[in-house]
């Protein structure tokens, strides 16, 4: 629901304001519209010309009957009698409203204390004291669980050493209700505190309703005043608008790479252009190389570039990520002149990140998602050492945080530099190539079945899935032609995927890493062994090239887990939308059950 009142005490009329040859409020609610996140998108007014020109336009709009105090209260009495779960309010002057800000606040609902929720709202980091003590902008203090505890015009909490180390938050006003709290606070009376601060959602904290607040740091115009007006109609005009909610992605790809046998020697002049005086080039190495001289010394690290040993004994945790930034920073005064990321996908995802996080401020966690990065990662170089996983390519890093598993998917993830050089992974043990080639052949497989698969994908997918399959299944190949072989069918099923989604395989081993913290290419095959109902011909080409190898699963491994394991493995899994969708289309929820996913997960 978008609530639109005409008058505006400090820029009247503004919704009505021309922006790129249409008004302020139709932009609102096309972006809206765009996200694909809501059954209906409804403007709600008290003008007969804001009315009027959302129908105009092909838009739905509601006159509201009376006059209001607030945006919540017209949206209140707009959804009265509308049978609806959750309701969302976007305000109608944000034109460039943010899709993942959006998703955002909705997937609160989806979190294990979604049942004491009664409203979600968003956050963002501030950190400028002009702004912390700018009456205009509302702060909000929030507990462990990031439910709100206060909000204010005041600086909260007030620091009595100015030097004290805590995190400031700004309240967005982005709202999603459950329907009954938004009626309650349309029938409750206003009381001391909201009055005086002139905060609306301070009424729900006054009658005990639970707000969970959503970290976003996205940045977002708002037309307040005709200078946001110009600006907003600038940013139009330069094609950087902020909307990431375009039909089709604009995806990023490495922009440059290095192939050969023995290119690793190459490491160090590519490298030496992108020097910056006195800033290290970090190395982060797969601590398996610890006592191989001979790489350590191709790396040629100068002046005071660092060695980071990291084990990828299990997958990388946000945690990790921020204890490795923290250590640079703390020992290094100049941010480095790049990260190098020598390993298989756990070191490559783990550089990446270590990368983002050199920039971004805040956790690792805070960037799980969907473009929630807001500023470019230092230069970031993958040099791979087993070959399967895509890292190499891909525009995600997977992270475990301390709620969920999950990448962050950003245009600044990408690497700047890929060295691919097959004599690399010569050394990997037999089982985990094979886990890791048939992390590999499952991206295919689940790209090449799913709903979002398209020319470009498919181009990719077709090509690594035979490469698999001449790799795993034929004798004819020499173990140099295979290893070059499953270096490209890596980056080639990666791009598969870039471009579309993986599926049901990977939707449940996440679930298996988060709660057994099975590896991700192992866990791929365990669940993958029992998806014939899904994907019967790759499963049954996956058995003959287990067999054909000699490869023996584990079994058993979900025997013993307590009801709480189980749940939690099953919302884990269930939380990855887009590969649900991808799998088993929009309506994957009707076909997809949580007894269905412990059936499966109990047959493993
Ligand atoms: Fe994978």
């Amino acid at each position: 629901m978008i609530p639109a009142r005409y008058g505006a005490t400090r820029f009247p009329g503004k919704l009505m304001q021309d922006l790129g040859g249409k008004p302020v409020i139709v932009r609102t609610y096309e972006a809206t519209k765009d996200t694909r996140l809501f059954d209906e998108v409804y403007v709600v007014t008290d003008s007969e010309l804001i009315f009027k020109e959302i129908e105009l336009n092909g838009g739905k709009a509601i006159m509201s009957i009376k006059e209001h105090d607030c945006g919540t209260d017209r949206i209140a009495e707009a959804v009265e009698d509308m049978d609806v779960d959750i309701v969302v309010n976007v305000q109608g002057d944000e034109p460039f409203t943010s899709k993942s800000g959006l998703k955002q606040v909705l997937s609160v609902f989806d979190g294990p204390d979604a049942d004491k929720i009664d409203l979600a709202s968003l956050m963002t980091e501030i950190y400028d004291w002009k702004e912390i003590s700018d009456p205009n902008s509302v702060k909000v203090i929030v507990d462990k669980e990031n439910f709100a505890l206060y909000f204010s015009r005041s600086p909260i909490p007030y620091p009595r050493d100015k030097n004290a180390a805590v995190q400031y938050y700004k309240h967005k006003g982005i709202y999603a209700f459950r329907k009954k709290a938004l009626l309650d606070f349309y029938r409750l009376p206003m009381r001391p505190m909201e009055a005086v601060e002139k905060i609306e959602c301070i009424r729900f904290l006054e009658y005990g309703k639970n707000i969970k607040m959503a970290i976003s740091n996205i940045q977002s115009i708002e037309i307040d005043t005709p200078d946001d007006l110009i600006r907003a109609n600038k940013v139009l005009k330069d094609g950087n608008n902020i909307v990431v909610n375009n039909q089709y992605r604009n995806f990023p790809m490495v922009p440059k790479v290095v192939y050969g046998r023995g290119s690793f020697d190459q490491l160090s002049s590519i490298l030496a252009p992108q020097r910056k005086d006195k800033a290290p080039f970090i190395y982060l190495v797969d601590d398996v190389f610890k006592d191989n001289a001979d790489i350590i010394d191709r790396m040629n690290l100068r002046f005071n570039d660092k060695l980071i040993f990291v084990s990828a004994e299990e997958e990388p945790k946000t945690e990790q990520v921020d204890t490795i930034v923290k250590n640079i920073k703390g020992e290094f005064t100049y941010s480095p002149s790049g990260i190098i990321g020598v390993g298989g996908g756990s070191v490559l995802d783990l550089s990446k990140a270590v990368s983002i996080m050199l920039t971004n401020k805040g956790s690792a966690a805070d960037y799980q998602g969907w473009d929630l990065v807001n500023t470019k990662s230092i230069y970031h170089v993958g040099v791979p050492t087993i070959s399967g996983t895509g890292a190499e390519v891909s525009r995600t890093t997977v992270l475990m945080g301390p709620e969920k598993k999950l990448g962050i998917n950003s245009d600044f993830t990408t690497f700047d530099q890929v060295l691919l050089d097959p004599d690399l992974t010569a050394s990997v043990p037999k089982d985990q190539w094979f886990y890791t080639g048939m992390d590999c052949f499952i991206h295919c497989v689940e790209s090449l079945n799913g709903t979002f698969l398209n020319e470009f994908s498919k181009s990719y997918g077709e090509k690594a899935y035979d490469l698999c399959k001449e790799i795993f299944l034929s004798d004819n190949l020499s173990e140099v032609e295979s290893r070059g072989k499953l270096m490209m069918a890596s980056w080639h099923g990666g791009m598969s995927i870039a471009y579309s989604q993986v599926g049901v395989a990977h939707a449940m081993s996440y679930g298996l890493s988060y709660v057994l913290g099975i590896k991700h290419g192992i866990g791929n095959c365990i669940v993958f062994d029992h998806l014939e109902e899904y994907y019967p011909e790759g499963v049954r080409i996956f058995k003959e090239m287990k067999d054909y190898h000699n490869i023996k699963l584990p079994q058993g491994i979900c025997n013993n887990l307590t009801e709480y394991q189980m749940n939690t493995m099953i919302d884990i899994a269930l939380s990855l939308v887009p590969l649900w969708e991808n799998a088993l289309g929009d309506d994957w929820k009707s076909k997809i059950t949580r007894d269905k996913l412990q059936d499966l997960y109990l047959k493993m």
